[in-house]
């Protein structure tokens, strides 16, 4: 749709998690005319979901070469090292910046920074805030930062495409603004750089500890500006989410892997730890490989969850290092510090997404990537615990110095359009959500094959297909629920293209088919692009 009006800056960040915002902060600082848009509120994002912390090496006896061991270790052969040695030789001193921006960690009683261990992690390593609060008041001080330096926001903005210039250089967006006053309905941004800090697309599966608007909007913005996007099948799922029952469905409580920092076991329903003797670091192996031992023991005792058992912290830890797991735990009827928790793994973090450089650049001039959305090449095939924000912080710090220095090559002349090889997107009617949601969970979830992905790629493709086809009276209403909707089936058939393709099974991207992991032919990376006129 035509834009209906349209503001002019140097910068627009589309999102507001610790990415965004930090890139916003930096930006602002930096004396550019930054603003922010943002899905729904300025703290709806993941970010403020996030509970176990922050990764950095931080104690005494940790280095950057330590942390870099590990996260390369959880990678299993597909981190890019540059990258992960710019997050963790950059990371610590980024924390101490959030820490100046505001934000307030736990600490012992020596006043120095408490940390926790998480999966993967030979060291504690892991900054917290409020126990295990940690995301939020990470949210809190930037959402602070943002309005006492009065960075200019728009909430409730969904964004829609990128904005070329006749050179094919970015130019800015178009977004839906809903209620926001002035700025109302689709209307533009001018910038000459624009940073997708969007977040990830947990949503594009049925059971996720990701929040509503995680709904993969950035990704397919950059797969319709024609950006390369990278490691898609690498979709993280975490092992210990609250186990609501089978049929419940969208954003789940995460118990987080602190709780197994802390010392928790994973337990069948007779009691017994079956993490003992699969890996050296038991319950606090990498995640992809805790996830799958917990898969692998729901099929051996046909049910549908395991149990996380943490009796013996007692009540007053609970209460104190865990009042939001305690919370929601009791909320659901389920006390930890008289039982053991229900768990399964669901749909967490995607560790691909639009391919960057160190700088953020994607390869379209002018557009920037961070956080979830973004593929640095820190997480390789399975994202190490408590890097995610860690990278948001510290890749933003990079953009913003790249866009202050000019690196997004100023464009001059009028604002294009989005470009004529821009594929055509049939509007999804929102229900059709649940549909791609469903399909996804049941062909492309923890455990995949080539039978599993050719059935889902079929079922998406009969939804883009019905779409296509949709006479008059049944065709969507353009709207944010639409848009979403048709973003998840976008991002959900390169996700299963991806995923059929890589023939092993590596990290996260666990194929039942394809048992083994292969390096001669597939230690390298999957790009997706889509075709011209096809979602
Ligand atoms: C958790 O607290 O377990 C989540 C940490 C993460 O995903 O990095």
């Amino acid at each position: 749709p035509a834009p209906g009006w349209a503001i002019e800056a140097d910068v627009v960040v589309v999102g507001s998690g610790v990415a965004g915002l930090t890139a916003a902060l930096r930006c602002t600082a930096a004396g550019l005319a930054t603003v922010v848009v943002t899905k729904a509120r300025l703290d709806d994002g993941s970010t403020r979901w996030a509970q176990g912390g922050i990764a950095a090496a931080l104690g005494e006896g940790d280095t950057p070469e330590q942390h870099l061991d590990d996260t390369l270790v959880a990678g299993v052969g597909l981190c890019d090292e540059a990258a992960v040695r710019t997050l963790v030789t950059e990371g610590p001193d980024a924390v101490r910046r959030l820490i100046a921006t505001g934000a307030h960690f736990d600490t012992d009683n020596s006043g120095a920074i408490s940390l926790t261990r998480e999966g993967g992690h030979h060291r504690r390593r892991i900054a917290h805030a409020g126990g295990d609060a940690t995301g939020a008041e990470i949210s809190r001080a930037l959402v602070e930062a943002v309005r006492e330096r009065a960075v200019r926001t728009i909430e409730n903005a969904l964004v829609l495409d990128l904005l070329r210039d006749d050179d094919g250089r970015t130019a800015g967006i178009t977004l839906h603004v809903m209620g926001e006053g002035q700025h109302d309905g689709v209307g533009a941004v001018h910038a000459p750089a624009v940073v997708l800090a969007t977040g990830g697309m947990g949503q594009v599966f049925s059971a996720t500890t990701n929040p509503p608007v995680s709904t993969g909007d950035g990704v397919a913005l950059a797969l319709r500006a024609g950006a390369e996007i990278s490691d898609l099948e690498f979709v993280q799922f975490h092992p210990t989410v609250l186990f609501l029952g089978a049929d419940s469905e969208g954003q789940q409580p995460l118990v987080s892997e602190a709780v197994r920092g802390e010392g928790a076991h994973l337990v069948d329903a007779s009691g017994t730890r079956f993490m003992l003797g699969q890996h050296e670091l038991a319950e606090l192996a990498p995640r992809d490989i805790v996830a799958k031992a917990i898969t692998r023991q729901m099929q051996a005792h046909g049910t549908d969850h395991m149990y996380l058992d943490g009796r013996h912290f007692g009540a007053e830890m609970w209460e104190q290092r865990f009042p939001t797991i305690l919370a929601a735990c009791r909320a659901h009827g389920i006390d930890p510090v008289t039982e053991p928790i229900p768990i399964a793994p669901a749909a967490h973090y995607a560790s691909g997404g639009v391919r960057t450089d160190l700088h953020g650049r994607t390869t379209v001039p002018g557009l920037y990537a961070c956080g979830e959305v973004a593929c640095t090449g820190v997480h390789g095939a399975n994202r190490l615990a408590s890097n995610s924000l860690l990278e948001g912080l510290v890749f933003a710090e990079r953009i913003a110095a790249d866009i202050a220095a000019g690196g997004h090559a100023r464009v001059a002349g009028a604002p294009g359009e989005v470009p004529e090889s821009a594929p055509a997107c049939p509007l999804l009617v929102p229900e059709a959500r649940i549909q791609i949601q469903r399909i996804m969970a049941e062909g492309a979830g923890v455990l995949r094959s080539a039978d599993s992905l050719a059935e889902a790629a079929a079922r998406l493709e009969a939804i883009r297909a019905d779409a296509d086809g949709a006479d008059e009276r049944k065709a969507a209403e353009p709207g944010v629920d639409a848009w979403e909707t048709t973003n998840l089936l976008l991002v959900a058939r390169a996700l299963v293209a991806a995923a059929a393709a890589r023939e092993e099974t590596r990290g996260c991207h666990w194929r039942e088919d394809r048992p083994d992991r292969d390096d001669q032919d597939w230690r390298r990376h999957l790009v997706v692009r889509v075709t011209p006129d096809r979602t």
